[in-house]
């Protein structure tokens, strides 16, 4: 399972990426906008940054809806560098972008999938990856897994090439059940990919290590 980091702020980006774990990046405009990042050249040039601190795929989420403008902006974002990923909206237009992309030979990222039969569509669409979403299905009492889950199933009986890509992570458990369910990649903020490293045995058992050495040694 590849880990991707869900942020638009380049210091978690090196941070994450010194782990040695990192296999890519996925923002949105929210998080774009969170980091301040505002204005069609800053954005650009911002990607480009990620770009250069991350050796994988980095998704640039387009703003259109219309075909059209997917296409243009699409188009841009992907001269920008050969790991950008176009994130195309789960919409009418997107669908028909995705299919576009694919017959160019642009990478896609679906986003805002919440449904197995958007999943089906993306995929045969040609999405290089669809994002569903786990957090905000669990906020309004939906099980985000099961939704990862039934999709997983579904590529693997179907022989879809597009890779599942499970987003809107909140937690380590969402992490270590996706890895379980057979997710082909996790996109999480920070916080829960640091959290998986902490088990209190982990830290009792370094410290006596660590003491009985010191006894033994002075
Ligand atoms: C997916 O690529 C999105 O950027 C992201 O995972 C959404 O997460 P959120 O629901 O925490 O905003």
């Amino acid at each position: 399972m590849k880990f991707f980091i869900d942020t638009a702020n380049l210091a978690q980006i090196k941070e994450a990426n010194e782990l040695g774990i990192l296999d890519g990046v996925t923002t949105n405009p929210s998080l774009m906008a969170k980091e301040g990042i505002k204005g069609r050249d800053n954005i650009l040039k911002h990607y480009v940054d990620i770009c250069k601190i991350v050796k994988g795929d980095v998704s640039a989420e387009v703003i259109s809806t219309d075909f059209e403008g997917i296409i243009r902006e699409g188009e841009e974002l992907a001269s920008l560098h050969e790991n950008i990923v176009v994130k195309v909206p789960m919409i009418k237009d997107g669908i028909k972008a995705i299919s576009f992309f694919k017959s160019e030979g642009i990478r896609t990222n679906c986003t805002l999938v919440f449904s197995p039969g958007q999943a089906i569509l993306a995929a045969k669409a040609g999405a290089t990856y669809i994002s569903p979403f786990i957090g905000r299905l669990d906020d309004i009492a939906f099980n985000g897994l099961e939704l990862i889950a039934q999709i997983t199933g579904i590529f693997a009986v179907q022989g879809y090439e597009t890779q599942v890509l499970a987003a809107s992570i909140r937690n380590p458990i969402h992490i270590v059940k996706c890895a379980e369910i057979g997710a082909h990649v996790i996109t999480s903020p920070l916080e829960p990919i640091l959290a998986l490293l902490n088990h209190p045995l982990t830290d009792s058992g370094l410290q006596k290590f660590l003491a009985d050495h010191k006894k033994a040694n002075g």
